[in-house]
This record gives structure tokens, C-alpha cells and sequence, in this order.
């Protein structure tokens, strides 16, 4: 048990997937895992472990904000012995040359967040993914017949805002779109020394309004499911 996960020591798996979403963990274990079993839900943030194509894998919610996957990711990382996290989202573009449904693999995320600063004396406005998951989540997209385009990301910290222009950080860091936590959990592995990635599906275009409807969601998420299964059981 750590603070704000139950489940025991042993009960989370290596790699963990970590959507936003508490009911999106649930839909996958649910429906992508076999023998699924959930391992914590304190404060409803679920966490199960089961196993896909034969290998251990956890999928549990990281919350919303770098706050709450900061908590997470950390406790994650230090009293479950995870070494990799993929996290699985959506974003907000911020230009029309994304289109919804576009899957994203994050290279860098830039913030104008002191989290990193403050948690670890991380003085970067921009850091990269951790480790070596982000290249094989490259590989096993081209092998699936995905497109995962590359691209930097601008994590806010801001959901409503009273000025609709860009922000000056995302055109500093060249970021086409914008969500709230890779920032958070990158520089949580970067200072820990582990694993992190960042799968994201453009579920809105900012300047048209765009996006995709609730109903359609989980049938739009599939693509970045199974990509982040297949690439996190490789890693192990
Ligand atoms: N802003 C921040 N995060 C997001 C957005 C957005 O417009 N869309 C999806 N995640």
C-alpha cells in the first residue's frame, strides 16, 4: 500500500498504462485483459492488473492535472517497483493541420508549470520522454500500421482560459496541441530514473470546435489501446 494506491506490494505490474480516466482503466481491463483484477480503487482511481497476450500488465488512472499524476506516477514508480509508465490521453489541437482521431507519440512536453522545478530542481521548460519506450512505441506503431506522428506537446496547467490566443509556450516549443500531465509525469522519471511515454488521440480542434462526440470516444481509442499494449509488453 502506498498513500493513495491499496493494492499490495506485488500487485501492479512493470509496465502500467495510465489513462486519465478511472471508467476508461475500468473499459480496459475489462475489455483488453484477461483475468483482470482490480488492485485498488481508493478515491475511485482504479487500478487493475491482468494479463495481455499472456504478459502482466497494469492499467490504473492517473487523475487530471500534474498534481494528480504526480502523486501516481511517483508512487507508481517508487513503492510498486514499476519502470514503465505509457500514458494514454487525449488532446486539444491548436492548429487544423491536426485533424481529430490523429494519434500523437509526445517527444517533449513543455510547460509553463513550476512542478518540476519545485519537486525536483528540474529547471527546464521542455522535457523529453524517459527511457526507451517512446522509440518502441515508434516501432510497433509502423509494425501495426499506425501512424504515431512525433511531436512536442504544450502540458497546461489551464483547461479555461480568458484569452483564446496560443499560448507563447507553445509556439516557443513548437507544440500543435495541448493536454495537462505528460510534463508531470516526465519529470517524475526523469528524476526517478524510469520509463515514460505519452500516447495521445487529437479529441479536439481549439480554433473550429471540433471533436470527437462522447459516444464516439471509445470506439476512437482503440487504436492508442491497443498501441500502448502491444508496445508496453515489449518493453518487459
Ligand atoms: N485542453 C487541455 N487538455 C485537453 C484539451 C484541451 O483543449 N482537450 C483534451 N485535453
Amino acid at each position: 500500500m502506498s498513500i493513495h494506491i491499496s493494492a499490495k506490494k506485488g500487485e501492479i505490474a512493470k509496465v502500467v498504462l495510465q489513462p486519465g480516466d478511472p471508467l476508461r482503466a475500468k473499459y480496459i481491463a475489462e475489455n483488453f485483459l484477461e483475468d483482470a483484477k482490480l488492485v485498488s480503487q481508493t478515491r475511485g482511481i482504479l487500478y487493475y492488473t491482468g494479463l495481455y497476450k499472456g504478459k502482466e500488465i497494469s492499467v490504473g488512472a492517473s487523475g487530471m492535472g500534474f498534481p494528480s499524476i504526480g502523486i501516481y506516477s511517483f508512487e507508481l514508480f517508487t513503492e510498486y517497483d514499476v519502470e514503465t509508465i505509457i500514458r494514454i490521453g487525449t488532446c486539444g489541437a491548436y492548429t487544423t493541420d491536426l485533424k481529430v482521431y490523429d494519434l500523437l507519440n509526445v517527444e517533449n512536453a513543455a510547460s509553463e508549470s513550476t512542478y518540476a522545478k519545485f519537486a525536483w530542481g528540474i529547471e527546464e521548460e521542455s522535457i523529453s520522454h524517459q527511457g526507451n519506450i517512446f522509440n518502441t512505441i515508434n516501432e510497433t506503431a509502423k509494425e501495426m500500421s499506425l501512424t504515431a506522428k512525433a511531436t512536442n506537446i504544450h502540458s497546461s496547467d489551464i483547461f479555461y482560459r480568458k484569452d483564446p490566443a496560443i499560448p507563447a509556450i507553445a509556439t516557443k516549443y513548437n507544440c500543435p496541441a495541448v493536454e495537462m500531465e505528460a510534463f508531470g509525469l516526465f519529470a517524475n522519471a526523469k528524476h526517478l530514473g524510469k520509463n515514460a511515454a505519452t500516447i495521445l488521440t487529437v479529441s479536439d480542434i481549439i480554433p473550429t470546435h471540433e471533436n470527437i462526440s462522447a459516444d464516439q470516444r471509445e470506439k476512437a481509442l482503440k487504436p492508442m489501446i491497443e498501441l500502448a499494449l502491444e508496445a508496453g509488453i515489449k518493453s518487459l
